[in-house]
């Protein structure tokens, strides 16, 4: 083949298996790197600026490239020590997916064009209703992840309150994920357009204060849209009473729309499967195989009660698609349902990892993390110096250390050091919040590749470890632990003041 872009069969390979096998020498030892290396953004222009070369380098250089100026750069979050944020585990089949997915590059937007992407496409959005038990006659796409997933179902349960008004409201916990207030602003509702209610004591949204609020806004003449609920939030892991919520929403006719990004793969367990309890009644539900499902970013879903309310909020049709006309039953256009157009093949990556491992593998690795986060809870209820924040629902354990005579501001600032020197051992991250104000670490279990060693060297961690010394970034009171984690402090009392 003769054009500019054409690269001889032998030198693909040769590029194709050098990448294999960088690739399969890091994940073998996720432990390998740091957990995290930040870079500066001067050191990053100096690796990696530059105008494009007008005569290419050659793919072998330009993969050694990567491999020296670009992977190690950045989180390693198959690290067995890294519980920040959520961490993406991700595995070596739904790796080959993408590559295949992009080789070939099939796009299921028109089934004329893509007939089996498509039809994967909707094998996945299946299990993964039935997983949720909602009911035959609710369809889904997948989209970029669980922001892009809420934005698609409420712009549904927009379309299906009637037309966009300036008296349309939303209801969400002040422990929703911000990816509603930015929704909301997309949808072009102004911040009183959003009532955000107050949860309780365990970090839930009341059904009471939802009612009420309803009750109150449609008295006013308000419109209401939609509740939204979580099922497992991003601070706590707290899953709002779906069944009570469902109830409020049949009794007041409102589209409930459930946010299961963090927490909707839990539901493959048992325990997962009764913390969910009437998730199945929602009209909505939010989900991201790229959190508990060991999918790579990026992979969303979104599925709607009444699948055809998703052709009825985005089928338009020009003129210049009119060849792509479905044939009969079973065809489908999956970009008449959502927001895209061309749209990438994700489902490949979730079918062939579970058709792989096999479910039970899945559901494993979740049992194990739940398993996990418990365990990690049962070690800071038993150390004086530590206080629980929230009960551990999920797989997030949110907690402190405490010390006595310090203010609020001082235990953040102390929280925030102790969370900093642990990030510099190289051994383990964690991420912080605010609980009602107060400061809280957060860790968050879902790696296969963590076990109680890790978790208990972080928690004592944060039990012990004397404050580090005020001093410039980088210094770190922890030795490295190439063997991924924490080194033990042998008992210090970490009292010491800054
Ligand atoms: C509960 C919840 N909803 C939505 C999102 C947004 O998902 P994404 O980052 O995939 O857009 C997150 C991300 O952490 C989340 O935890």
């Amino acid at each position: 083949m003769d054009h500019p872009l054409a690269m001889d069969a032998e030198a693909m390979r040769r590029t194709g298996y050098a990448a294999v096998d960088a690739l399969v020498a890091r994940l073998a030892d996720p432990a390998a790197d740091p957990v995290l290396r930040r870079a500066s953004p001067a050191e990053m222009r100096a690796r990696l600026g530059g105008p494009p070369p007008e005569q290419g380098a050659g793919l072998d250089a330009v993969l050694a490239r990567v491999l020296e100026d670009v992977l190690p750069y950045a989180a390693r979050t198959d690290h067995p020590g890294y519980f920040a944020f959520i961490p993406c585990f991700t595995t070596w089949p739904a790796a080959l997916a993408e590559l295949t997915a992009t080789a070939a590059n099939p796009s299921p937007w028109a089934w004329m064009e893509s007939a089996a992407a498509t039809q994967i496409e909707l094998e996945v959005i299946d299990w993964f209703r039935t997983w949720l038990g909602m009911p035959a006659g609710t369809g889904g796409v997948l989209v970029s992840g669980g922001s892009a997933a809420n934005l698609t179902a409420l712009l549904v349960a927009r379309e299906a309150a009637g037309s966009p008004s300036e008296d349309s409201v939303m209801y969400v916990s002040d422990q929703g994920h911000s990816s509603l207030a930015r929704t909301a602003r997309a949808m072009g509702l102004r911040p009183h357009q959003v009532r955000v209610l107050p949860s309780d004591d365990c970090w839930r949204l009341p059904p009471e204060a939802v009612a009420a609020a309803v009750r109150t806004d449609r008295r006013a003449g308000r419109i209401p849209i939609a509740v939204c609920a979580s099922a497992g939030s991003t601070n706590t892991g707290a899953v709002d009473p779906l069944d009570d919520l469902a109830d409020v929403c049949s009794a007041e006719e409102l589209w409930l729309h459930v946010d299961a990004a963090y927490g909707g793969f839990a539901a493959l367990t048992p325990k997962g499967r009764a913390l969910l309890a009437g998730v199945e009644r929602a009209d909505s539900v939010t989900v991201d195989p790229h959190k508990w499902l060991f999918q790579p970013f990026e992979c969303g879903g979104v599925l709607v009660r009444d699948g055809a309310s998703l052709a009825r909020t985005f089928n338009v049709h020009p003129d210049y698609l009119d060849d792509t006309g479905t044939h009969g039953a079973g065809e489908v256009n999956l970009a008449d349902w959502g927001l895209q157009l061309s749209r990438g093949f994700r489902a490949l990556k979730v079918w062939m990892s579970v058709q792989a491992f096999g479910l039970a593998a899945f559901r494993t690795a979740i049992q194990r993390n739940l398993d996990l986060a418990s365990y990690a809870e049962g070690l800071v209820r038993n150390r004086v110096e530590l206080s629980l924040m929230a009960p551990t629902t999920l797989g997030i354990v949110c907690f402190r250390r405490e010390w006595p005579g310090s203010d609020e501001a001082e235990t953040e600032r102390r929280g925030i050091a102790l969370a900093d020197a642990l990030e510099r051992s190289g051994a383990a991250l964690v991420s912080t919040t605010r609980l009602a104000g107060r400061h809280a670490i957060r860790l968050c279990v879902l790696n296969p590749t963590s076990s109680e060693e890790h978790v208990r060297r972080v928690i004592e961690h944060f039990a012990q470890a004397p404050l580090p010394p005020d001093g410039p970034p980088g210094a770190s009171v922890l030795p490295d632990s190439r063997a991924g984690v924490i080194a033990d402090h042998g008992g210090s009392q970490g009292t010491s003041s800054p």
